[in-house]
């Protein structure tokens, strides 16, 4: 089945919520039903911050989701640590069944479900288990998130290589510009990419002010982002539609 999306990225920060906040947008915008699942949120650090300011609270307002935020984001953890690491000083054992059994009771096959990563391809959920492990049980079609500052070359080369020795083919990338002060490595960042690795660009975002308070800014990303494509590549609507 095609219905769905895994968004990873280069790292930590780059940008994965932004991208899926914006596709939300643009999803419910077009009337398509989709979800939003964030395996594993750490940093979670109060019911309030659960409530306005993680990851899934941004999606779920970005798209008007109507879930909870607990059937969103099935685990959470206080301190802003990887996962595992997370889990592990707060006294959680979570095995990889239980984390697997949690995302997949939450994908409903007729709609096109997100998934957003934690971190970057190799980041540990748990014992013996990344993000990558995750990406390979899901089989969902996968998008690098990655930035476009000076070292971004290197690190999105290094994921796309990683995943294509995994026999993963990534749909594409989007480029996340996360600077206010883009120079010449910014400017030059997809051609330098593409050059060396012919992967598709679905998607080349501005730095946006004020990205997180202003949500009128999620219509504006949307437009630089290729969603005719990455919905040919990730969902498969049903036969009314
Ligand atoms: N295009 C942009 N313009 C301005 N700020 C941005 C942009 N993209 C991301 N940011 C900011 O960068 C920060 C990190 O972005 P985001 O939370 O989307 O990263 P992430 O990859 O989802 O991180 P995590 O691994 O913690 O889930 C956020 O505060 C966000 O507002
Ligand atoms: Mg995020």
């Amino acid at each position: 089945m095609n219905n769905g999306l895994f968004i990873t990225g280069t790292d930590t920060g780059v940008g994965k919520t932004m991208v899926a906040a914006t596709l939300a947008y643009a999803l419910q915008q077009r009337q398509i039903d989709f979800g939003y699942i964030k395996p594993m949120e750490s940093g979670i650090s109060s019911p309030e911050y659960l409530a306005q300011e993680s990851d899934a609270a941004l999606v779920k307002k970005a798209g008007a989701l109507p879930e909870q935020l607990e059937e969103i984001v099935p685990f959470t953890f206080e301190e802003p640590l990887a996962p595992l690491l997370a889990a592990r000083r707060a006294g959680i054992k979570i095995t990889k069944e239980h984390l697997v059994n949690s995302i997949k009771e939450r994908i409903n096959p007729t709609r096109l479900t997100i998934v957003e990563g934690a971190g970057g391809l190799l980041a540990p959920l748990c014992d013996n288990y990344l993000i990558l492990d995750l990406i390979k049980e899901l089989k969902f079609p996968t998008l690098v998130v990655c930035r476009t500052a000076l070292g971004s070359v290197n690190h999105t080369l290094l994921t796309l290589d990683r995943l294509r020795h995994e026999k993963i083919d990534p749909i594409g990338i989007i480029a996340n510009n996360v600077t206010s002060t883009p120079g010449i490595a910014e400017e030059t960042f997809t051609s330098q990419l593409t050059e060396f690795n012919p992967i598709t660009v679905l998607g080349n975002l501005p730095y946006m002010k004020n990205l997180d308070n202003d949500f009128s800014n999620w219509r504006k990303l949307a437009a630089h982002i290729d969603i005719k494509t990455l919905l040919k590549l990730t969902y498969t609507p049903k036969p009314q539609e």
